[in-house]
């Protein structure tokens, strides 16, 4: 009877409330977060501050359970942790940098990733606007950047830039169709620039002169090869048009010959 009981009165409870998303209560961080390249690859909330029950019948303050892996961030050696999760090669880099003891410094200004990433609205990395950016970037802090820190900074800039530039003169060649040329032995030196860039947008973060010495050292070269690659496929392409002219010019001798004959045949079928 009471089992009867119970079972009618559960049965009668309205079904609980689903539970209300992070986004529905944090606002702000949603405008935030949306656009940003986290959103445009599915990083969610969850994936950064980790799932956390909350209580809606808590006062403000209270609401969160802060279970194990829930992560506020905002602690700054908390945000490094945060990140370092999908971005270990660049935790490895950055571990070397002064930015990284600073971070550990309570009292020091550096803040972790958060020094040159926004947390919420993060956009695709761009040397020269963070370099530039005085609210969070190098300028807000190497107001007066020293000489080393300077030449540091612009000549990777150039180092890169340099590299991207081949990279994208060969990539134009190469989206043009030009069926009969070869084209596999530059095709590999441009997946090796692609890796190089990548993999020195990474190693910056190490932002100290031996680091960028040793980019500038491996970069130099590979911008060369990719120089040779573009020449040689332009010779290709001069080659190939000599050749095609070669044989336009045949043909064409070539018509013009028949038809010559197929007129002297007319003529003489005309006068038998
Ligand atoms: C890429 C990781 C990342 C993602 C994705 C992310 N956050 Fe955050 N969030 C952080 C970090 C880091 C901080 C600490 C910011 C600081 O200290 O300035 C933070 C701070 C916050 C805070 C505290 C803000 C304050 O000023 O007290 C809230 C609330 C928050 N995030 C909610 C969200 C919500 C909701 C989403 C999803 C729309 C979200 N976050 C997505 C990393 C992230
Ligand atoms: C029912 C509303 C609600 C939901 C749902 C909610 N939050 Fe919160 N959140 C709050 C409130 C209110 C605070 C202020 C602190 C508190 O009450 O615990 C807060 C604080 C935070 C903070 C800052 C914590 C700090 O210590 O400063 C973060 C980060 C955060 N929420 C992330 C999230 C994430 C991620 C989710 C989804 C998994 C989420 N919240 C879901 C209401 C909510
Ligand atoms: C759950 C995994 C995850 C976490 C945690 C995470 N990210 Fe990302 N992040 C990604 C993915 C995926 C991309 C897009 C693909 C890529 O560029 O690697 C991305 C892209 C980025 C980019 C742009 C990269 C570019 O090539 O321009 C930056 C900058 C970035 N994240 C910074 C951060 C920072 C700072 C944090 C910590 C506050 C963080 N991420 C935490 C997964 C994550
Ligand atoms: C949040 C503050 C902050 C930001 C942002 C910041 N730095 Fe630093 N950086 C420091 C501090 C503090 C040091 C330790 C040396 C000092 O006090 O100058 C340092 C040291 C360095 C050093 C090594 C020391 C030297 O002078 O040779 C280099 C190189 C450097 N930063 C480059 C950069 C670059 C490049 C950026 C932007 C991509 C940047 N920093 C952004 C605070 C910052
Ligand atoms: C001192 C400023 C600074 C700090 C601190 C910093 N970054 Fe970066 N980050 C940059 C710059 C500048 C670039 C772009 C480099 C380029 O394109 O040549 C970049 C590029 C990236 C990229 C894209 C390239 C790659 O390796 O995938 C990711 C992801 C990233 N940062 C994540 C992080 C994370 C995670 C942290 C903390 C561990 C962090 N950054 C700390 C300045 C910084």
């Amino acid at each position: 009877m009471m089992l009867l009981l119970g079972a009618l009165l559960a049965f009668q409870q309205p079904p609980a409330a689903p539970a209300k998303t992070c986004v529905e209560c944090h606002r702000e961080e949603e405008k935030e977060w949306q656009g940003s390249i986290h959103f445009r690859n599915t990083i969610g909330c969850a994936d950064c501050h980790g799932k956390d029950a909350v209580d809606e019948s808590k006062p403000d303050g209270q609401k969160h359970a802060r279970g194990k892996t829930f992560s506020t961030g905002k602690v700054k050696v908390v945000n490094v942790e945060m990140c370092k999760t999908c971005h270990a090669g660049v935790f490895e880099a950055f571990k070397g940098s002064q930015h990284w003891e600073e971070t550990q410094d309570p009292d020091a200004k550096s803040n972790g990733c958060l020094a040159c990433h926004a947390p919420h609205a993060t956009a695709p990395a761009d040397r020269r606007a963070i370099q530039n950016d005085a609210k969070r970037g190098c300028a807000n802090c190497h107001r007066k950047p020293t000489a080393t820190q300077r030449v540091a900074m612009e000549d990777y800039c150039k180092n890169a830039e340099g590299l991207e530039s081949e990279v994208a003169r060969i990539r134009d060649w190469l989206a043009k169709d030009r069926p009969g040329i070869s084209t596999k032995a530059e095709r590999e030196v441009l997946d090796e620039c692609v890796h190089k860039l990548k993999s020195i947008r990474t190693e910056q973060h190490g932002a100290q002169p031996p680091v960028y010495e040793k980019i500038a050292k491996g970069v130099g070269p590979q911008s060369r090869a990719a120089a040779d690659a573009y020449s040689s496929l332009m010779g290709k392409e001069q080659e190939f048009g000599k050749r095609f002219t070669g044989l336009a010019l045949f043909l064409g001798a070539l018509l013009v010959n028949l038809l010559l004959m197929r007129a002297w045949l007319k003529q003489r079928s005309a006068h038998a």
